[in-house]
């Protein structure tokens, strides 16, 4: 039976970091709303011109370079992120390219901020099969191009005041515009002829929920993009935070049991939480349901905010550097996001 192991991660936070002060000059808001509302202290946003393959190109480098891999060792790439470089093709490509092993498979996966849930099977599954032996699975997000305002330099300390019309727009989207932010993360994945690897996984998706989070502008549109679509902001992701917050906290509750008791272990067993960060009172709301303590439920959200597709990798490079995940633990992946799709993984690692 193939079962896998993470040999390598890495991680990239592109520029500054722009607290929530930083925020506020832009919209109505608040560091103590914030705060207390998500956990986010301050995010990360990538500069105009760079895309999720660049963020994910230095995510990569360093993964590639902490397994002792090089990028010709590649069977396959796994490019998670719902803010690709283009709207065709997709990032994975670009990635294989500029990382220098062009020809490599690079499937991009659409899966929003679960998809690392849907990273794992798949690469389970190309082991399994024969497949691959060695992936590289990829997050990366560049969100700042669906800020909900044009003029950055208002962000920076001392910078020109935003214009009326931009304040009322960045403050009618502050609701998701607080809690984004621009990373990547990568893991390297080898195959081993027996486990350890994904013990079980609980997976869902549901597209009765598409209007609680979605960017409205796509091809049922003609032309697709368009001054209008602009100015109606049908290009800008809309959220009924409430709503995707209530999901969270009730279905992955139930993901968790049930990916755990399908792997045999008792939740007493599982060393770590890694869940997705969107916002600290979700992962707090679930902790509690779920009867877990806190010291196994690590959050980064403070640093970074809400990287979708990246807080995982990011979080599981942490979390590998600094020596707290170690070889052999029991780990329970879990993650809800638009589409919706949520779930949960259990992985010896
Ligand atoms: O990763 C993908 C999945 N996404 C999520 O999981 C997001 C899940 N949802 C959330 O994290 C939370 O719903 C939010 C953080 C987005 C919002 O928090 P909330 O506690 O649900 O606030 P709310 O949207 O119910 O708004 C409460 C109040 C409103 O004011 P009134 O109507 O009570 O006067 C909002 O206008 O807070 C106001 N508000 C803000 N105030 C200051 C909303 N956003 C902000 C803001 N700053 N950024």
């Amino acid at each position: 039976m193939a079962g896998f192991r993470i040999t390598g991660s890495g991680r990239y936070l592109p520029g500054r970091p722009y607290t929530n002060q930083d925020l506020g000059r832009i919209m109505d808001t608040s560091d103590e709303w914030v705060r207390q509302r998500t956990g986010i202290e301050q995010r990360h946003f990538c500069p105009e011109g760079q895309g999720a393959s660049d963020l994910a190109l230095e995510a990569a480098k360093l993964a590639l370079a902490d397994a002792g891999r090089q990028p010709a060792d590649l069977d396959y790439i796994l490019f998670n992120t719902m803010t690709p470089d283009h709207f065709f093709p997709g990032s994975g490509p670009l990635l294989g390219a500029a990382l220098g092993c062009p020809g490599v498979p690079a499937l991009d996966l659409r899966m929003q901020c679960a998809a690392m849930l849907f990273s794992l099977q798949v690469a389970d599954g190309l082991f399994r099969s024969g497949a691959a032996s060695t992936i590289l699975i990829i997050g990366a997000e560049a969100q700042a191009g669906f800020m909900p305002w044009t003029n950055w330099a208002a962000l920076e300390p001392g910078g020109p005041k935003p214009s009326v019309e931009e304040y009322e727009r960045a403050t009618r989207h502050r609701g998701y515009a607080v809690i984004f932010g621009d990373g990547a993360g990568a893991l390297l994945l080898e195959r081993t002829d027996e486990g350890p690897g994904l013990l079980s996984l609980d997976l869902h998706s549901d597209g009765r929920y598409l209007d609680q989070l979605y960017i409205p502008a796509g091809y049922r549109k003609r032309p697709y993009v368009s001054g209008e679509i602009v100015a109606r902001e049908e290009h800008l992701p809309q959220m009924l935070g409430r709503e995707v917050f209530k999901h969270a906290v009730t279905k992955l509750p139930t993901s968790v049991r049930k990916a755990c008791s399908d792997a045999g272990v008792t939740l007493d067993q599982i060393d770590w939480f890694i869940a997705h960060q969107a916002n600290d009172r979700i992962n707090e709301t679930i902790r509690e349901r779920s009867g877990v303590p806190a010291e196994k439920v690590p959050s980064n959200i403070a640093r970074y905010g809400n990287t979708s597709t990246a807080t995982i990798p990011i979080l599981v490079d942490e979390m590998r550097r600094d020596g707290r995940l170690k070889a052999g633990q029991l780990v329970c992946v879990l993650a809800l996001g638009a589409g919706l799709n949520w779930g949960a993984a259990v992985l010896r690692i």
